[in-house]
């Protein structure tokens, strides 16, 4: 399976943070927000990745993230001339997709949780249809929210419901069948002149091709746009990291306990750090823990 990153959008919530920079650059603890989708889509086991971003913003993802070769990932770079919508990322990456299962991550969605990597490994196996995840949150309103039946069947997605029909929010993780550039580019605009990722999964479902997963309280989503979410996404990342004494979304630790990066590129990079982020790669490689299977 393949990976599109989407990494544009206009942040304005962010403003002025986020007038001169991408919003997927910002600082969420002690490295750039772009690490966590990134790295969650590697723990998924996806290593060919489209990094998708506007035209101002396209070359500095490509100066922090390169062609991936130091991390053992393929990473290539498309421009969403303006933000007109999470499923345009299909038509603008319609190249790379072709006609591949692939997952698509939001650049600001960050993900942490015990038995998240076995899902994302597991829901990436998927060749046909769609699938995506519910989140229970008490604000569901600002998001896609799931419906179901009276037997607990899904049976919609409502794009930020003034009265939502349960507390399932659609967070920004998305697997889709290689059907799905062809379905983009028969969705219309909606009212706010995008192309809904809810328009898309609804043509999914309406095919019965639509598999929603509920991810329970045991995993944290964060989606970093406003200010208070960022600067909660940072302490939770500050806690549990000063706590545990790990990095979360550390993209050489990961490429190296999946195998795809040695012990000798590991150091390499560690060597460019004269801070913690480099001891904690020296420390990474030397603690002799297994590399996982
Ligand atoms: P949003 O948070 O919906 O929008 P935004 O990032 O433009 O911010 P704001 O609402 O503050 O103006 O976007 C969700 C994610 O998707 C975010 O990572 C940006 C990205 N995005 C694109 O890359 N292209 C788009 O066309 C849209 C709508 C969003």
């Amino acid at each position: 399976m393949r990976g599109i990153l989407l990494a544009g959008g206009s942040g304005t919530r962010l403003y002025p943070l986020t007038r001169a920079v991408s919003k997927q650059l910002m600082p969420v603890y002690d490295k750039p927000m772009v690490y966590y989708p990134l790295t969650t889509l590697m723990l998924a086991g996806i290593r060919e990745i489209l990094v998708i971003s506007t035209p101002d913003d396209t070359p500095l993802f490509q100066r922090l993230l390169g062609d991936g070769s130091q991390w053992g990932l393929t990473l290539s770079y498309a421009v969403q001339a303006r933000p007109e919508g999470l499923a345009q990322a299909f038509i603008v990456g319609s190249k790379f997709v072709r006609e591949e299962p692939v997952c698509l991550i939001l650049g600001d969605n960050i993900f942490y949780g015990h038995g998240l990597p076995d899902v994302l490994r597991e829901t990436a196996t998927m060749t046909s249809g769609a699938r995506i995840f519910g989140y229970g949150i008490r604000d569901p309103e600002r998001y896609g929210v799931l419906a179901f039946d009276a037997s607990g069947h899904l049976s919609d997605i409502v794009e930020k419901p003034a009265n939502p029909p349960s507390r399932y929010a659609v967070p920004g993780i998305y697997f889709y069948d290689g059907t799905v550039v062809d379905r983009a580019r028969s969705l219309t605009p909606s009212a706010r002149g995008e192309l809904e990722i809810t328009d898309l999964n609804r043509l999914y479902l309406r095919e019965g091709l639509l598999g929603a997963t509920k991810l329970g309280r045991g995993v944290a989503w964060f989606d970093t746009g406003t200010y208070e979410s960022l600067l909660e996404a940072a302490i939770f990342m500050e806690v549990l990291e000063k706590r545990q004494g790990i990095k979360v979304a550390c993209p050489e630790e990961i490429a190296f306990r999946l195998g795809y990066i040695g012990r000798e590129e590991v150091l390499r990079m560690a060597s460019s750090y004269k801070n913690d982020y480099g001891r904690y790669l020296c420390e990474v490689v030397e603690s002799g823990e297994d590399q996982w299977k």
